[in-house]
């Protein structure tokens, strides 16, 4: 049985318990971080740190804790929860809620008392040769708000464009705002077109990925062209390569969009290239020769 984190203790899984009037529950009102752990080492921490503080910020929710308090409960429950398969890799979900109130009112409630969760889930080892047959993928419309920089819990958008996406024998989503590229269901979009590595530049509109910007900045160290700019679907459709990124799906190859192959219907080269400079990052993580 898995140990979690809430409100202050460590409990096994099937003790965690929260209230039905956790505005979490009745409004989505609250936000999370996903944070992959190789080797008990971080990914990111202190990007994904930033991040959640935007959301909080975003949604007027105060910090709960410290970074400091956010980190030494992170590395508890690392420790607490080893592996049961192969490997040794993890990932941390957290989440802050605005907490319970009296009673259910939109308007935010004069105390709060924010939920804090945590919980860690096993992260299968990544197989490069799995990676490389690649998933396939639809265009859909994207339905969502207009703060989807926000990492908020409420995801229906979200799942029901992944879902839409799983009906019709795809993995994922590609979103699409007015004609230009957003992002996955649960992703960040690349592109390479005319050999450039293209990805959409962030707003209100995508999730600025901690992946997409590893990505980025392993792309410039590594002489890859790239550029942050919009594109359109029909850019999209002509594309040489297209990949997903995200912190548990790491940098995924899209060999299939709508119904017609990717290019020769393959990974393509950057792809090649860019997962052996990830996973040579990973390695380095692991070693504490990055973060
Ligand atoms: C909508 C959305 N965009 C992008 C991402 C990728 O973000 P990250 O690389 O930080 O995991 C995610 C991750 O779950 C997501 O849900």
């Amino acid at each position: 049985m898995s140990v979690v984190y809430l409100n202050g203790e460590y409990l096994p899984l099937d003790q965690a318990k929260i209230s039905v009037l956790d505005r979490g529950f009745l409004f989505a009102d609250g936000v999370y971080e996903v944070i992959p752990a190789y080797g008990g080492r971080l990914l990111r921490m202190q990007e994904h740190m930033q991040r959640l503080q935007n959301s909080l910020d975003a949604i007027r929710l105060k910090n709960p804790l410290s970074s400091q308090q956010w980190l030494s409960i992170v590395e508890k429950l690392l420790i607490e929860n080893p592996n049961s398969g192969p490997g040794e890799d993890k990932s941390v979900y957290l989440q802050v809620t605005r907490g319970v109130a009296a009673k259910r009112n939109h308007g935010f409630p004069e105390e709060v008392n924010q939920t804090v969760f945590m919980m860690v889930n096993e992260l299968a080892p990544v197989n490069k040769e799995e990676l490389r047959k690649g998933v396939s993928a639809i265009t859909l419309d994207d339905i969502r708000w207009k703060a989807c920089n926000v990492k908020s819990i409420s995801l229906l958008g979200n799942i029901l464009l992944r879902q839409q996406a799983h009906d019709n024998d795809a993995a994922e989503a590609i979103l699409i705002n007015d004609g230009l590229v957003t992002e996955g269901a649960a992703s960040n979009v690349f592109a390479v077109i005319n050999d450039v590595l293209v990805t959409a530049p962030t707003g209100t509109q995508l999730l600025p990925g901690i992946t997409r910007d590893l990505i980025i900045e392993l792309a410039v160290k590594n002489n890859i062209s790239y550029e942050e700019r919009d594109f359109t679907e029909q850019e999209l459709l002509m594309a040489s390569e297209i990949w997903f990124t995200s912190s548990t799906k790491e940098i995924l190859p899209v060999v299939e969009l709508n119904g017609n192959l990717v290019a020769n219907g393959k990974s393509g080269p950057i792809w090649e290239k860019m997962i052996d400079i990830y996973q040579t990052y990973k390695i380095k993580l692991r070693l504490g020769e990055s973060s």
